[in-house]
């Protein structure tokens, strides 16, 4: 059906709805779904969570697990993972498993995929984010979200907007000026609705220019309906209307919340009885409803056509996180060729450090997934070894013991602001008696891997962050490590100064004090049920490692724009003073040197760039790569463009990529398509390698408005 006639047939259906029919289709009658018509055969709208995989089931009306064991899930690498790929096939692959899924457990609606950007690098949730940079942010998200769609599932892309942080996420103010908001802050959200083609979008909790982002006019009226002429439906995040009156004069179509209350939602009775009043008028629902109707036509939830049917825990899905997760490890510091580990002289390996045998599936928020299973570091490397190497694994440090609760987070997640910054590394230590004993108990553990690292020919230490700090509802205080991580290094590579250190989590930590002796650094984000068996692949050279940050990793915290004027996470409000200055585009203007630059990922093979060209016309850059080395790899070439204009802005953008593969020798003709400044059009003459290995074409025609660069400037 075209639009035209979706929306002529869902007008058809509206028109024999009753009003408390109507209302029953626009708030939540179950924590997770609405109601349905039955009389006329129009289902609830049923929804799940989220970006990682197809959430456990809840019951209708309490934050209870139901306990079944038919709701185990393929678990998809998080969403920065998939950054890091900087690979859209990865990333429409991994919307098309989590769509697939979310239909083969009768979902109709996933909420996901997140898409804000990520202004500070202590966001609790920055690992359900994708990028710092609005391009590789929209691309993979627009991609991702093509690839859940073709399931008659809907994307629901979210937080509708400036949603960059958990501390007071329900109240806080984000003051930001509109050029910026559009700048940086937007283009994955238009993207995300124009080309990826999102049928839902969930407003954000907190406020933007003095309203609630749920039913903000400003944002959900004039940029999404009138300026992108979105018509899909908008639902708002769980507990984010809070006002009848707004609500239902905004363009937000379905009110969801986290109490099991229902029928006293702003959308629902008090709804109803203002328009009974005559105080709003019916027209207000009905175009809500007529949006939801048109959703259900394009989902085949009703009307003739057949719906696909999905499905899940197929083997097909592991394999696909496999690749995901093998293209998201980044190899960030490799001396002397320390890495890849010779395979056949391995015989004693210690890994050391919680996160080698910790399982991070069911953690983060709502994000958690029941995952059908989860290969930790420790058993991708064990089963890729075998019987012949020695592989032991001793913890070396241990997390804070978790605070005893029985209610789950999100019943309470609306009390107090909704969110908070961690109080220190020690959260759960709330007690000088509680912070001797861990500290005890961390002096032991890290005296017995200390004692044994040097009895072992290979030591892995396998630490970093877990989801008691990667976590919704929870910002980070800072980036330092937890659990006295760097003392725990620090001794280790006096023993064993040849130690591969890996590091987990899904937002940076600081590695100031140990990253100049250590040899060989590997970032493994939260990476899928396959995770583990990727981060071995790599380890032992059987996958060469191909991620690319999708983030500046600072040094510390302060050297991120936010932190260094003082405006994260603000109060009542915050301020987003830094402008356009958001990650590389701060570190770049001001000359900060971070510790591992956006882009930026090593390889085991070598990369040579030649003649990089641009058409003004069509605005594709061509180039020829050639892989240098003795093995085969995939590297991303990234184009960034620079304005020459006195005024510019910014020193360098974004402006296209590309993934390809070489085998050793191999040389391919890469033709990028770039977003170009207005006019520009360039010729580039040199090519140089800079000091961090990567590659850039440089342009020695200043007379240009524009120039293009392959790799960085
Ligand atoms: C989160 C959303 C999530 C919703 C439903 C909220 O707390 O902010 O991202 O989709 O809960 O679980």
């Amino acid at each position: 059906m075209t639009d035209k006639e979706i929306r002529q047939k869902a007008g058809e259906i509206l028109e024999k709805l009753t009003l408390e029919e109507k209302i029953g289709m626009i708030h939540g009658a179950q924590l997770f779904q609405t109601a349905g018509v039955e009389r006329l055969g129009i289902p609830p709208l049923v929804m799940s969570d989220g970006p990682m995989g197809v959430r456990q089931e809840f019951a209708p009306d309490a934050w209870k697990p139901v306990g079944n064991s038919d709701d185990y899930v393929t678990y998809l690498p998080c969403n920065s993972a998939i950054a890091a790929t900087w690979n859209r096939e990865i990333a429409h692959e991994m919307g098309s498993v989590l769509g697939a899924e979310a239909r083969g457990r009768g979902k109709d609606v996933i909420l996901a995929p997140g898409v804000n950007l990520k202004r500070s690098p202590l966001c609790g949730r920055n690992f359900e984010y994708f990028s710092e940079d609005p391009y590789l942010t929209k691309e993979l998200a627009s991609a991702y979200i093509r690839g859940v769609q073709a399931w008659d599932v809907a994307a629901c892309v979210k937080h509708f907007a400036v949603n960059n942080q958990e501390t007071q996420r329900l109240w806080v103010e984000v003051e930001i000026d509109e050029q910026v908001l559009r700048e940086l802050y937007l283009p994955a959200f238009y993207d995300a609705v124009k080309k990826g083609g999102a049928y839902a979008v969930m407003g954000a909790y907190n406020r933007l220019y003095g309203e609630h982002c749920c039913q903000s006019d400003f944002l959900l009226r004039r940029i999404l309906r009138e300026e992108w002429g979105f018509d899909g439906v908008v639902i708002s995040d769980w507990g984010g209307v809070h006002d009848t009156e707004k609500a239902a004069h905004s363009q937000l179509d379905i009110e969801m919340s986290v109490t099991p209350d229902f029928d006293d939602y702003f959308m629902a009775e008090p709804l109803k009885k203002k328009i009974l009043a005559g105080e709003i008028p019916e027209s207000t629902v009905d175009e809500k409803v007529l949006h939801i109707l048109m959703l259900m036509l394009r989902l085949h939830m009703i009307g003739d056509e057949p719906r696909k049917s999905g499905t899940y825990n197929i083997p097909e899905h592991r394999a696909k996180m496999l690749e995901a997760a093998r293209e998201s490890v980044v190899l960030l510091k490799n001396e002397n060729g320390r890495l890849p580990l010779a395979k056949d002289a391995l015989k004693k390996v210690l890994l050391i450090g919680e996160n080698a045998s910790c399982v991070h599936s069911n953690g983060g928020g709502s994000a958690e997934i029941k995952a059908l299973y989860e290969i930790t570091p420790l058993m991708g490397l064990k089963t890729h070894l075998g019987g012949n190497v020695q592989v032991d694994y001793t913890p070396g440090y241990c997390r804070d013991k978790a605070a005893e609760s029985d209610t789950s987070w999100q019943e309470t997640s609306l009390e107090n602001g909704g969110g908070q910054t961690a109080a220190g590394d020690d959260r759960a230590a709330d007690n000088a008696q509680t912070a001797r004993e861990m500290k005890e108990k961390r002096a032991a553990l890290r005296g017995e891997a200390v004692r044994l690292a040097g009895q072992y020919d290979t030591v892995i230490y396998v630490g970093g962050l877990n989801h008691d700090h990667d976590s919704e509802g929870n910002d980070r205080r800072d980036m330092k490590l937890p659990y006295e991580q760097d003392e725990l290094i620090l001794e280790l590579l006096d023993v064993k100064p040849d130690m591969v250190i890996v590091m987990m989590g899904g937002s940076p930590v600081e590695m100031g004090q140990w990253v100049d002796r250590a040899s060989a650094v590997v970032w493994h984000w939260y990476a899928g049920m396959e995770g583990g068996n990727a981060l071995a692949e790599v380890l032992l050279g059987e996958t060469n490692p191909s991620g690319k940050l999708p983030e500046t990793f600072y040094k510390t915290h302060t050297d991120c724009s936010a932190h260094a004027l003082g405006e994260f996470p603000g109060t009542d409000t915050v301020a987003y003073r830094e402008g356009r200055y958001v990650g590389y585009r701060y570190n770049d203007k001001y000359r900060i040197e971070p510790q591992f630059s956006f882009g930026y990922g090593l390889s085991y093979t070598s990369f040579e760039y030649r003649d990089a060209d641009i058409d003004p016309e069509t605005g594709i850059l061509t180039c020829y790569v050639k892989n240098t080395g003795a093995v085969a790899g995939k590297e991303t070439v990234q184009v960034y463009r620079r304005d020459l204009a006195d005024d510019a802005p910014v020193i360098k953008e974004l402006a296209g990529f590309e993934k390809i593969y070489l085998e050793p020798g191999e040389e391919k003709r890469v033709e990028i398509t770039v977003e170009m400044c207005n006019d520009a059009g360039t010729e580039y003459t040199a090519t140089t390698e800079s000091s961090a290995g990567i590659r850039s074409v440089e342009n020695t025609d200043a007379q240009e408005r524009c120039v293009y660069c392959v790799g960085c400037l």
